[in-house]
Order: structure tokens, then sequence, then C-alpha cells
């Protein structure tokens, strides 16, 4: 049906090919028409398909995204537009206690979140939640703290909150209990190193300071051992400098740069990058982040092997042999997208007492415009490496260098990356307003809308290649009742649903929104659509699938949302969400 059948990729496995799994996932769109790189060929509507296949290709579509959607019409508004079939309800707002009585508070900007469940049960579990960013005029009212005990209660909105939350009854609200569990772990919060560059000097100051703290706190991803993954991403912007300074090159392709709108480094030494005792403080941040919830004293333990970078989130999926493999995205414009493949079964490693996410390879993406692609090794022994760093650390703590010698593809701004039923593993192209040179895998010039791509990785994740083409490209959708733009929260469930987040500027008159496509049709519906100001990010499931959680992130203040909250959405008729 494709081209691609004609491809000479090679395949070591017995999994199904890329053209396979599309034979089987007929889109309706015929995106890109006039065709650009390998993507349009891919793309069949309906009329396209014989008429037996449109009946089955049909009654997916309707029983995978069965619900009705919130009109296009009316939205923009400030109180939140849930599907007739649905219903919401906000909790755990900034400054809410993480437990009855406690004195710790929930965080500002919450991003990335994960329920685990205590028992095994949908309806009692911990959340775990990133707290990704947090405006000074909002958290202090001023946009410059005045002193340390500012710059303290800033870095104490940020990092993460574990809670423990409950429904109280079948059809109940959710509640915040009383519980072991419950911790907030912010800026000063002690953390340690592991992987390959734990001990290097880069990450070590002449001050002497142990570790701590994370930032930014952006996506997330768990793993089968059920840990939280936390990301941080735009770490440079808590830097800044109060006497003259120079970026050194390392520090300018992480944007590290004199001013910082936060302030920090007025009063926190360890912020301020002109202060020669804390030269590598920078390097400690920018890393994904391990924390067992389940083990309240544990400190988090940020994973050198996964790479520097603005990562965004990770979606870690079991590849041939019980391997970990995770896929992140280095979100700003034209940066790379990342694969990291653990040496060995993780349950082998885990008994050894080795953790998967310490040994392993990680890898950066090529798009060829054909609709293949490579993943390009970022280790000592590839000879183009070796040539330009000293050893496996440094090229771990400078990735973006290291991707940069491979000669990656640049994306428009890598977001979140899910792994569906399928295999494919989807990933959101959030925008790029300064794109001015196309190649296949970014067709559009500029992008302000963005786009959703895929890829099928060879040899059941483990494999060098991998076939591409476009799922979505937004501004296709404008116009439409299906319309979004700069998709950027993704997860795919079980069946088959792609749920889409989005972060910017919406056309047609909407604030962002949780859309539900239908992986197979392409057909996308509109679940909710959040309040002005905000952006809708973070998304975790209860396991029985009737709970979905997300949250809304920097709304405006006169809207009817209370600050930074979570979002929990259910089907009226206590169906799956997404239904
Ligand atoms: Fe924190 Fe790229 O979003
Ligand atoms: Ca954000
Ligand atoms: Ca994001
Ligand atoms: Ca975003």
């Amino acid at each position: 049906m494709s081209h691609h059948d004609d491809d000479s990729i090679s395949n070591e496995s017995s999994n199904p090919s890329f053209s396979d799994v599309l034979a089987v996932a007929h889109s309706r769109r015929q995106l890109l028409a006039g065709g650009i790189g390998g993507a349009a060929a891919f793309f069949m509507s309906d009329s396209m398909l014989a008429a037996p296949e449109r009946q089955t290709h049909w009654q997916t579509r309707h029983q995978l995204v069965g619900f009705r959607p919130v009109p296009l019409a009316g939205g923009g508004g400030n109180t939140p537009r849930i599907s007739a079939d649905y219903q919401y309800e906000v909790i755990i707002p900034w400054g809410a206690p993480i437990a009855p009585g406690s004195t710790d508070t929930i965080g500002i900007g919450h991003d990335g979140m994960w329920f685990l469940p205590l028992n095994n049960r949908s309806s009692h579990g911990l959340l775990v939640i990133n707290h990704e960013y947090g405006d000074n005029i909002v958290v202090l009212g001023k946009n410059t703290p005045s002193n340390l005990n500012d710059v303290r209660i800033s870095q104490y909105a940020h990092g993460l909150s574990v809670i423990e939350i409950m429904r109280q009854g079948r059809n109940g609200k959710w509640i915040t209990n009383a519980s072991n569990y419950a911790r907030r772990i912010h800026v000063n919060s002690p953390v340690t190193f592991s992987g390959p560059a734990a001990n290097s000097p880069l990450l070590s100051n002449a001050a002497g300071n142990a570790p701590l703290g994370t930032v930014n706190n952006c996506a997330n991803g768990n793993t089968p051992w059920s840990t939280y993954l936390t990301c941080e991403e735009n770490f440079n912007g808590y830097f800044g400098a109060t006497a003259p300074w120079t970026a050194n090159e390392a520090q300018r392709r992480y944007g590290m740069a004199a001013g910082s709108g936060y302030g920090w480094h007025l009063f926190d030494a360890r912020f301020n990058l002109s202060n020669p005792d804390y030269a590598n403080e920078s390097n400690r941040f920018g890393w994904i982040v391990e924390l067992d919830p389940l083990n309240p004293l544990a400190p988090p333990v940020k994973r050198t092997a996964l790479g520097r970078m603005k990562h965004e989130g990770i979606a870690i999926v079991e590849g041939r042999g019980g391997r970990i493999v995770g896929y992140m995205g280095d979100d700003e414009r034209f940066e790379y997208i990342y694969k990291f493949v653990s040496d060995d079964n993780w349950r082998a490693m885990r008994a050894q007492g080795k953790s998967p996410l310490d040994h392993g390879k990680l890898y950066v993406a090529r798009f060829k415009d054909d609709g293949t692609g490579q993943w390009l090794e970022l280790t000592i022994s590839n000879p183009a490496l070796a040539a330009r760093f000293a050893d496996q650390a440094t090229i771990l703590v400078n990735t973006r260098l290291a991707a940069d010698v491979l000669g990656a593809t640049p994306m428009d701004r890598p977001e979140w990356t899910t792994v569906g039923p399928n295999g494919l593993v989807y990933c959101t192209l959030t925008n790029n307003t300064r794109r001015e040179v196309a190649n296949g895998a970014n067709p559009q010039v500029p992008n302000p809308d963005g786009h959703i791509i895929r890829w099928l990785d060879s040899d059941d994740h483990l494999g060098l290649t991998f076939e591409w083409d476009i799922f979505a490209l937004a501004s296709a959708t404008h116009g439409t009742e299906e319309s979004f733009a700069s998709p950027d929260g993704l997860m795919a469930d079980p069946d088959g649903r792609l749920f889409i987040e989005t972060d910017g500027l919406q056309r047609d008159g909407l604030n962002d929104q949780l859309l539900v496509a239908d992986i197979n049709t392409g057909e996308i519906r509109r679940l909710f659509e959040g309040v002005a100001g905000a952006e809708v990010t973070g998304i975790t499931m209860t396991p029985d699938r009737r709970t979905l959680f997300c949250n809304l992130q920097h709304p405006n203040p006169d809207t009817s949302v209370p600050r930074d909250a979570t979002v929990v959405i259910t089907r009226r008729d206590g169906g799956i969400v997404g239904s």
C-alpha cells in the first residue's frame, strides 16, 4: 500500500513492519496533499478503501472514541468545558496541604504526573506530580525576589509532590489522605547522581557542595519496577550572573545566560554563574531523575546514562529480551529525539543490584526524507565522538554537543513520546516559528501549530533503524471540529486511543484542550477544554482506566480554576475514559 513495501529495511525480528501496521490502520486523512518528503504516501482517505473495509473502519472508529465531543463553537472561556458524556472535578491546587494538617504544601506549575495504585485499587493510590514552573509575580507577588527568603519560597514551589489520594464512595470526590508516603521534593532537597557521569569532575564544584534539588520538572515516565521518572527541562532559566561572565561552548549550547527571570542567583550563590565556586552547578541539572514513591526516605537519583538536555519526558517500554527502552524529546527549537536501551534484561539487572537506567546506550535520531531513519550511538566507542570528547561522562554531560557531531535531525520542539499498542512510537513536535528550511520529518516552514510524528523501530525497539511518517498535522485541523494546535502531552492507551494535550495558541477561538485520537483512523475528538491562560498538561489514569487525571497549568487569575490544579475526569456512565 505504500512505497515502503519496496524498501529493504533489515528487520531482524519477526515484528510486523511499519507498512504491516499501517495496513490495518488506514488513515482517513490525506495530509500534505502534493507530497512533502515521504509522509504523504502513507495516508489514505475513506474513499480509497473498499466498501467492506470502510464498514470496519467506521465501526472501529465509533467503538474506540465514541463520546460526544466538546463543540468548536463557544470556546475560549474562563470555565472548563467537557464532553456531555463526562464530568470533572478540580483538586489539589497550588498551596493545598499535601495531607490533612500538614504544613507542607502542593507546589505550583503542575505538569507530568503518575497514579501509582495502592493494593492495585483504582480508587486509592499515590499521585506523584511535577511542579514545573511558577511565575515570581504569582508565587511572590513581585517580579524579583528581595532576599534569600523570597528565593527559598520560589524554590519550594518547584519540584515534586507525592500525595496519597482516595475516592470517597463509588462516585464520590477524591480526597487527600494522611500518609507515610506524602512528601515534597524541591530545589533544596538532597539528591544523588548515578550512572557513567556520577563521579565526573564536571558534576562537582570548588565549593564542595552536595547535590541538591530538581527544577523545571516537566513531563515524566514510570518504570516496570514502579518508580517515577521526572524530567528536568528548562533548567537554564534558573541561573544568572551578578558579575561579568561569559558562557563557554557547552553552556551556550544549553542556553545559559547572564539574565534570569527568577532572580535566584541574586541571593543564592549556587545559581550564580559568575561565582567560580559553583562553576559546575548548572551541569547538575537537565537530567532525568528517578523517584521511588514507595520509599519515602530514599532521595531522588539523577540517572546520567539518559543524557543531559532539556528533557521533556520519557516513554519507557520493554524491548526484546526484557531490555528497557526509553524514548525522549529535547524540547527546544531544532533539538533532537533520543532513545536509551539498557544493556540487559531489566529483571536480571535488578537481581544483580544494577539499575537498568545506569547501564545502557544512548542514541539520537536521524530522520531521512525517504521515511526511514537511524539511531546514532552516543558512546565513546563511536570514533566520531572519541575524537572530540574525553570520556563517556563528558559525552553525557554535553549530550547536545555530541548529538550535533553525529548529524541528528533538528526537530520542531520534541515534547512527549508514547508507545501505542501497535508498537509505534508517537512524539509531539509542538511548533517551531523559526523554521526556515524544511526536512521530511518537519515539513512546514514555519511551523506555528506543530505536528505529531510516529515511527516503528526495528528489532522490537532495539534496532538501529526505523520507519516513520506524520500522524497528524495540526494546521490541517483548523476550521474543523477537530481543531487543535501545539500538541504537547501525549499518552496512548492499550486500546489504541491517543490522548493529546495542547500548550500554545489554539486556533478557532479555543483554549488549550485535551483531545482523543483513534490511532487507527486518525479521527480526533475534543474531550475537554481548559480555561483562558492555562495549558493542559500531565496525564495519568487509574488501572481500570475509569478515572483520568490531568492538570491546568498557569490559568489566568480570573478563571473558575483556583490557580494551577489537577482535574479529575470520569465518564458519567462509569466507562473507560476516552471511549
Ligand atoms: Fe515543559 Fe516542553 O514543556
Ligand atoms: Ca509549561
Ligand atoms: Ca510540555
Ligand atoms: Ca509546551
